[in-house]
C-alpha cells in the first residue's frame, strides 16, 4: 500500500460510516495444501490485485468464492478468515462451491456466455441450460452470504460479469443496502449483447443496483442502449441513469488504474535487480533488447498475433535476429474450457516453431514463462523491458500496460499498445498504437519502438506516467465513493420529509 490510498477515515466519511461489504467471484488469497502443509497464494489477475490494497486500507468484508483446495480448513464455523494472512486487515468470507456448480457458473455461464459475448466473440458462446441455472444459483448463493455479513445501511460492491443477478437479489431482501456494480470487462452494444439467450434477465439483475460502473464512456453508452430495449425500463442519457420496476439505477464510467506508486517501489527494489541479474544472465538477456508480453493464457489477449508480428519482424528484418528478444510471461487460466486448452497449446506450439525456426547457438528469440513469478520478478521484467507488447483483441482495460509504465524507474521503454483495449482511449496518444490482427504494422511498430530517440521515449513516458499516477487504482476508488455519496445525498434531499 502506498501514500495514495486513501485511509480509512477518508473512506468512511464517503460511505458515510457505512460497512463495505466487496462481492467478487475470485478470492484475493487461497490456501492451497502442498505436500501436506497449507500454502498461501494471490490468484493472478486485475481484479484481486486491484481491490486487496483498497480493502487493506479501507477495511470490511471481501465475499468470495473459496476455490482452494485448503481454503475451508482455515476458515472459522462461519466461513471467515482474515486477511492478509500476515498481518490480517479485512476478513474474507468464503462461499464454498460445489464442483458441479463451478462448472456451470463460472467455467459455464460466465466464461462460456458472458466472457466471449461482451469480447465480441460470439462464435465461441456455449449457451447450455443447465450453465444458465448454475449461474442463478451461484449468485443466490452469493447473495445469501451477503445477506447474512452485512450490518445496517451497508455499502454492497459487486465486482465482474459472474455476479449480474445476486444485486436484485440482495436488493429484495436488503432495501437498506446500498449495491453497486464494476464491470471490469468490456459492455457490448445491445446487437452483441442479445446473443446471450438471458439478456433482458442479466438486466433485471444488473439494475438491482443503485450505481453500475464500467471503464469508459463508449462501455457505458453501450449499457444505456441495452437497457433502453428492456421491456418496462425508461433511460434518462441526461442523468446517465436507468429507472426499472421502480428504481433508478446510475451508470458511470470509472477508468480503473493500478497501485503506481507500488509497482513504482517494486520496480525499484533490491529483489527486483536480484531477480533481474539471475534471470537476465540465465536467458542471455545481457546485449539484447527486451520485448515483454504479459498475460494470463485467454484467446482475447492477442498473444498468437504478436508472435506473428514478432516473425514477421525477424523474418523480413533479419538484423533483429540476435538483437532483440521476446519474452512472454503467461499464465495458465480457465484451463478446463477447451478453447483455452486449444489457445494454450497453439501458444505453446508456435513459441516452439518459432524459436526451432530463428534460434542460434547463442541466442533464443521467444523466452516463454509459465512458472509463477514473485511480484518483483514481475516488477524486474516490466523495468528491464525495452518495449511492452499488449495486444489484445479486445480488453475491458488491461492494467499490464499500466503496471509496466508505473514500473518504469529507468531508461524509459515503449508501450505499443492495441487499440481495441479500453487502456487505449486513456493510453492511446503516447503510446505506439497498433491494430494486433495488422500483421504487417504490428511488425513496424515493434521495429518503430526499438528505434525510437531516447529524448522522444523519455518524454512519452513522462507524460503516460503523469497519467498512470493521476489515474490510479484509489483515484477510482475515490471517483466511485463521491458517486455514492452523490446519489445518496441526492436521494436524502429528494425523499420528502417524514408526516408531511
Ligand atoms: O478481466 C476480467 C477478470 O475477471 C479480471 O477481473 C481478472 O483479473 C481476470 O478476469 C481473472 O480471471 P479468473 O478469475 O477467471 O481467473
Amino acid at each position: 500500500m502506498t501514500g495514495n490510498a486513501p485511509t480509512t477515515e477518508q473512506v468512511s466519511s464517503l460511505l458515510d460510516d457505512r460497512d463495505l461489504v466487496v462481492v467478487s467471484n475470485r478470492e484475493p488469497y487461497s490456501h492451497e495444501y502442498e505436500d501436506g502443509e497449507v500454502t498461501v497464494s494471490r490468484p493472478a489477475g486485475g481484479l484481486t490485485s486491484a481491490l486487496d490494497p483498497v480493502m487493506q486500507s479501507v477495511g470490511g468484508t471481501w465475499i468470495a468464492w473459496g476455490s482452494g483446495d485448503a481454503d475451508h480448513a482455515v476458515t472459522d464455523e462461519d466461513g471467515r478468515v482474515g486477511v492478509p494472512p500476515e498481518s490480517p486487515a479485512y476478513t474474507l468470507r468464503r462461499v464454498p462451491l460445489s464442483d458441479e456448480r463451478v462448472e456451470g457458473y463460472y467455467y459455464g455461464y460466465s466464461n462460456q456466455v458472458l466472457w466471449p459475448v461482451c469480447h465480441l466473440d460470439t462464435a465461441k458462446v456455449n449457451a447450455r441450460d443447465e450453465f444458465w441455472q448454475q449461474y442463478r444459483e451461484a449468485n443466490r448463493a452469493f447473495a445469501d452470504a451477503v445477506c447474512g455479513e452485512a450490518g445496517d445501511d451497508p455499502v454492497v460492491w459487486f465486482q465482474d460479469y459472474h455476479l449480474a443477478l445476486a444485486p436484485r437479489f440482495v436488493k429484495a431482501n436488503r432495501p437498506d443496502a446500498f449495491c453497486m456494480q464494476f464491470w471490469h470487462i468490456p459492455w457490448p452494444s445491445r446487437d452483441v449483447f442479445r446473443a446471450c439467450p438471458q439478456y433482458e434477465r442479466l438486466l433485471e439483475g444488473l439494475l438491482g443496483n443503485d450505481l453500475v460502473g464500467v471503464h469508459t464512456d463508449a462501455y457505458c453508452r453501450n449499457f444505456l442502449d441495452c437497457a433502453a430495449a428492456l421491456p418496462g425500463a425508461t433511460v434518462d442519457r441526461a442523468t446517465r441513469s436507468v429507472v426499472y420496476d421502480g428504481h433508478r439505477t446510475f451508470v458511470r464510467p470509472f477508468p480503473l488504474g493500478v497501485d503506481a506508486e507500488h509497482h513504482r517501489d517494486l520496480a525499484r527494489s533490491d529483489a527486483a535487480s536480484r531477480f533481474w541479474r539471475e534471470f537476465g544472465d540465465r536467458h542471455g538477456l545481457a546485449d539484447v533488447a527486451v520485448a515483454l508480453g504479459v498475460e494470463r493464457l485467454d484467446y482475447t489477449k492477442g498473444i498468437p498475433e504478436r508472435l506473428a508480428a514478432l516473425e514477421r519482424l525477424w523474418e523480413t528484418r533479419p538484423a533483429w535476429r540476435g538483437e532483440l528478444t521476446y519474452v512472454q510471461k503467461a499464465s495458465v487460466s480457465r484451463g478446463e474450457i477447451p478453447a483455452y486448452q486449444r489457445l494454450q497449446e497453439r501458444v505453446r506450439s508456435e513459441v516452439e516453431r518459432i524459436n526451432d525456426r530463428f534460434a542460434t547457438d547463442d541466442w533464443q528469440p521467444v523466452v516463454y514463462v509459465e512458472d509463477h513469478l514473485p511480484q518483483t520478478g514481475l516488477a524486474a521484467l516490466y523495468r528491464e523491458a525495452d518495449l511492452c507488447l499488449v495486444s489484445a483483441l479486445r480488453d475491458g482495460m488491461n492494467l499490464v500496460a499500466k503496471e509496466f509504465i508505473a514500473s518504469q524507474v529507468q531508461d524509459p521503454g515503449v508501450l505499443v499498445l492495441s487499440e481495441l483495449t479500453g487502456a487505449s482511449e486513456e493510453l492511446g496518444e503516447e503510446a505506439l498504437t497498433i491494430h494486433p490482427r495488422d500483421t504487417h504494422g504490428f511488425a513496424d511498430a515493434i521495429e518503430r519502438g526499438l528505434r525510437l530517440p531516447s529524448d522522444d521515449r523519455g518524454r512519452r513516458m513522462c507524460e503516460l506516467q503523469r497519467q498512470v499516477h493521476a489515474s490510479d487504482v484509489y483515484a477510482w476508488l475515490d471517483a466511485q465513493f463521491r458517486t455514492v455519496r452523490a446519489i445518496r445525498r441526492g436521494r436524502q434531499r429528494a425523499t420528502p420529509p417524514r408526516g408531511r
